[in-house]
């Protein structure tokens, strides 16, 4: 839990100076409920460290927090932001291997490290599970508290702002398409939504780690289908223009494709599935459209299709999705970062769907 300080400290700072600056809401609503907000500044319990945020990203959830997540919200007011880079400023009492200045990213996922799921490496499974930006305040702040086994250190030579662009789009990306969704160089794949955080990093991980033969994404305007085919994706199909499964049908001559990851839902269920190959699967860790779409389960069946669910990730998705960021092989495309007062331009940008890879706050 994160604690508050409340009077000295010992260096002699006053209270007052112990506060920060947040970007949160004090109740629930549309994106016009985020305001900047002066709180307490967090303490770290003795297995934590305090984080001096560089930069937080944003993510479909913090769109989801504000609108509809109150049976999470642990206490109002509350601010978001699930993918945090920063330096350590303070060292819990039982804090070892890290040092005051250690450039950190956060790994999201905060688990209780003793149920039968995290005992088998699926800390995305945990029962008593919980994410920064959702269950736990997060970046949007000048400091966060974070539990020293959430953090991964960024090489010296890696910009700590950019690496605040990674951690929950990517490593949920990685989760499902690597460990979950197995998916293979041979095989044709399908990205539905690509364009935002998740797919950005979905197309980069399908191209570029599993080089897979021919990768499809479906978007929403040419200008975006630009950039889609600039990052690597082979064919891309508008949405608005044309019903992507029927043309997916035409470009695989009736076969459909191996694999197709869907993070949109609502209306485009069903056309996902009529998508894919007879025993083809369907990748799904989101549903920004809806999450009660009509189905058609004789596809399942007759195609004998496969539905593999997937959130966010284990700690070793974490680590291994890091590598090949570090390494360069998957770049994050940090679309524009905006200083913590122009909140609201940076969110109004997600709501308005005019992304193209990440949008952050950043405090560098
Ligand atoms: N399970 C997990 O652990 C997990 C983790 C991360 C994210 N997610 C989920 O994955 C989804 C994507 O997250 P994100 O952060 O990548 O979101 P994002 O950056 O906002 O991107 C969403 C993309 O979906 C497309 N889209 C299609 N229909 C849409 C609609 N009706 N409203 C809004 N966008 C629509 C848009 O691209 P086009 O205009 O090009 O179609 C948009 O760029 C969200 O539902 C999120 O909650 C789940
Ligand atoms: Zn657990």
């Amino acid at each position: 839990m994160i604690g508050y300080h409340m009077g000295e400290t010992v260096s002699g700072e006053s209270s007052r100076e112990r506060m920060m600056h947040a970007v949160g809401f004090h109740e629930h609503g549309d994106i016009e409920k985020f305001q900047l907000l002066e709180v307490k500044r967090p303490v770290p319990t003795d297995d934590e460290v305090l984080v001096d945020v560089a930069a937080a990203a944003l993510n479909h959830q913090d769109l989801f927090a504000v609108r509809e997540l109150d049976h999470y919200v642990p206490e109002y007011p509350f601010w978001g932001g699930g993918d945090i880079s920063g330096r350590i400023t303070e060292l819990g009492e039982d804090v070892d291997g890290w040092s005051i200045g250690d450039p950190v990213v956060v790994n999201p996922a905060v688990t209780c490290g003793e149920c039968e799921f995290c005992i088998q490496g699926e800390h995305s499974m945990c029962k008593h599970y919980q994410v920064y930006g959702e269950h736990r305040k997060g970046g949007f702040a000048e400091y966060v508290t974070v539990p020293a086994e959430n953090l991964e250190r960024v090489p010296e030579n890696y910009d700590l702002v950019t690496a605040a662009a990674v951690p929950l789009a990517a490593a949920t990306a990685w989760r499902a398409l690597s460990t979950r969704g197995q998916i293979k160089p041979f095989e044709d794949v399908l990205i539905v939504g690509a364009t935002g955080g998740v797919g950005t990093y979905a197309i980069q991980i399908a191209k570029n780690v599993f080089n897979v033969n021919t990768l499809y994404a479906t978007t929403s305007t040419e200008e975006k289908a630009e950039f889609l085919r600039d990052i690597g994706v082979d064919h891309v199909i508008n949405y608005t223009e044309e019903n992507f499964d029927e043309r997916i049908w035409e470009m695989t001559n009736k076969r459909g494709v191996d694999v197709v990851y869907n993070n949109v839902g609502g209306n485009t269920w069903v056309p996902a599935m009529r998508s894919l190959r007879n025993g083809g699967r369907l990748i799904v860790s989101g549903a920004t459209a809806g999450p009660n779409p009509e189905t058609e389960i004789r596809l399942i069946f007759v195609r004998q299709l496969e539905v593999i669910g997937s959130t966010q990730n284990s700690r070793k998705d974490f680590q291994e999705v890091l590598e090949y960021v570090w390494n360069g092989t998957i770049e994050p495309i940090v679309q524009e970062a905006y200083p913590l007062e122009e909140f609201d331009r940076a969110f109004s940008k997600m709501a308005n769907r005019e992304l193209h890879g990440k949008v952050l706050l950043s405090q560098e």
